[in-house]
């Protein structure tokens, strides 16, 4: 939009402050009280500002006060803004309302359409709020992660966007470091923090690692403090990457691209073939983000599962048989069901779980007629696609769809519930009340996994058998 207000003009001396004629005109819009910060705008233009708001009916006051509603700044970092309100918040009455801290651009566009224009935030709050909670996983700071991710989380929640600070009031999960986000992005478009955070070589060397197959955050810690930054780095020097993350490397433009629901939905139609090859009456459920309705992913997640408990033991190394055999293989890293291995160090994760499985990474054939970026594909074409195929015995395959459904946070936020709330221990196995799992644990001794589903009546009241599967360490295909 074209700039309405004059340049600065010089100042003469002796030019009134202020400049609040000493009746104004009534106010048209009630809602709306301005104060302008003479600071950095100086003294002359701020009183041709005034004078040009009450001409057109704003109200402007002269003095700072809790009728205030819209502070206007100019030439003002967002840091400096929100110091100089907290500075005027001191020695503000009990339950004050902050004012929105506008920059002069809300100034100039209100007085060129002659009312005040809606105060925007031209960029998402939840994505400022998950930029932070990306950037803390990366530091490895849990708790930081989490508090970003709840807040992110109920502005998600909320029924129509924030577009005041003032809304957040009440609102659970909302600190003081989150509502600061909230507020810059609020009134100036973005927060400095995240951008700084966005910027940085640190935030972008550490998504562009964790985003490769098989890269984690510590794997990718450790590449960037020793100096790696790009992809090219990493392929110059092979001797530091597992033959996963070599594959990944290999892939990277095709995994690094969304895979799409119609790739999703060719993948299922894929798998069911070979499933019912493998096992006819084995069912094939689609899972995480694509099961909640997203229409994209950054993988597939798969569980394989028998209606008669015990039939699926051996079914993965069938079913990888058939679609190997198609050709629609290029990976896959085997991992055998630990379901109660006392030796298996339990690893603290709220994913955790202990399923028979195979990380894939599948040769999906693309449609002829499929046009990327406006470019006819030839034929033949195919993308490489990150496929989780996981096995479950029926009688935790309700357990293994709640948790396999994701999100990751509503997985955490869930299992945290059921143990605070319900004193329930939930994982993608079962549901279980710890203290009678530690009585029974007792009498059935070790054999026995000692589980106790709190599930549907067949269920209640029976210990979950073993997960049957492939024996340890076997690679079957
Ligand atoms: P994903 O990482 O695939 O996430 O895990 P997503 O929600 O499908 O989103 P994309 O793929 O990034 O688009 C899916 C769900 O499976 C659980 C996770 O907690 C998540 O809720 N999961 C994942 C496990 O339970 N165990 C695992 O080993 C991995
Ligand atoms: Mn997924």
């Amino acid at each position: 939009m074209a700039q309405v207000l004059p340049k600065r003009r010089r100042v003469r001396p002796g030019t009134p402050s202020g400049a609040a004629p000493s009746v104004p005109p009534p106010a048209r819009f009630p809602g709306v009280a301005i104060y302008l910060v003479e600071s950095r705008m100086g003294r002359s233009r701020r009183a041709f500002l005034t004078r040009l708001a009450l001409s057109k009916g704003f109200s402007v006051l002269d003095a700072y006060s809790p009728e205030v509603t819209h502070v206007v700044m100019e030439q003002t970092s967002a840091a400096e803004a929100i110091a100089w309100q907290e500075h005027k918040a001191a020695s503000a009455p009990p339950g004050w309302t902050y004012p929105a801290l506008l920059d002069v651009s809300w100034f100039t566009e209100s007085m060129a359409v002659g009312r005040p224009v809606p105060v925007e935030h031209r960029h998402h709050l939840e994505e400022a709020l998950e930029t932070l909670a990306e950037a803390a996983g990366f530091e490895g700071s849990e708790g930081r992660l989490l508090s970003f991710c709840r807040a992110a989380s109920v502005l998600k929640a909320l029924p129509s966007p924030i577009t005041a600070l003032s809304q957040l009031q009440g609102l659970p999960h909302f600190g003081a470091h989150s509502s600061r986000v909230v507020q810059e992005v609020l009134e100036y478009g973005a927060c400095e923090e995240v951008e700084r955070v966005r910027c940085s070589e640190r935030y972008q060397t550490m998504k562009l690692f964790t985003q490769i197959f098989g890269v984690g955050v510590k794997t990718a810690d450790q590449w960037y403090r020793e100096g790696l930054r790009t992809l090219d780095d990493l392929r110059k020097q092979p001797q530091k990457l597992t033959q996963q993350q070599k594959i990944g490397l290999q892939h990277h433009q095709d995994l690094a691209t969304p895979v799409q629901q119609e790739e999703a939905q060719a993948l299922q139609q894929l798998v069911e073939a070979a499933v019912q090859q493998a096992l006819p009456g084995a069912t094939v459920t689609l899972t995480g983000g694509f099961r909640r309705g997203k229409l994209q992913g950054h993988d597939v997640d798969f569980l394989l599962t028998h209606p008669q408990e015990g039939q699926e033991a051996g079914l993965l190394p069938r079913v990888m048989h058939h679609l190997q055999n198609q050709g629609l293989i290029l990976y896959h890293l085997y991992q055998h069901s630990h379901f109660g291995d006392p030796t298996r160090k339990v690893r603290q994760s709220h994913t955790m779980d202990f399923f028979e499985r195979n990380f894939c990474i599948f040769r999906l054939p693309l449609p002829p007629e499929a046009a990327v970026g406006g470019f006819q594909r030839h034929c033949g074409a195919w993308k490489a696609v990150r496929v989780d195929l996981v096995v479950t015995p029926i009688s935790q395959f309700p357990f293994a769809l709640l948790g396999w459904t994701g999100s990751k946070h509503f997985e955490r936020e869930l299992r945290c519930f059921s143990r605070r709330e319900k004193g329930l221990c939930l994982s993608s196995h079962a549901l279980f009340d710890l203290k009678q799992v530690c009585c029974q644990g007792l009498a059935l001794g070790r054999g026995n996994t000692g589980i106790w589903v709190l599930g549907p009546p067949s269920l209640n009241g029976t210990s979950i058998p073993k997960t049957s599967g492939a024996k340890s360490g076997s690679n079957p295909v």
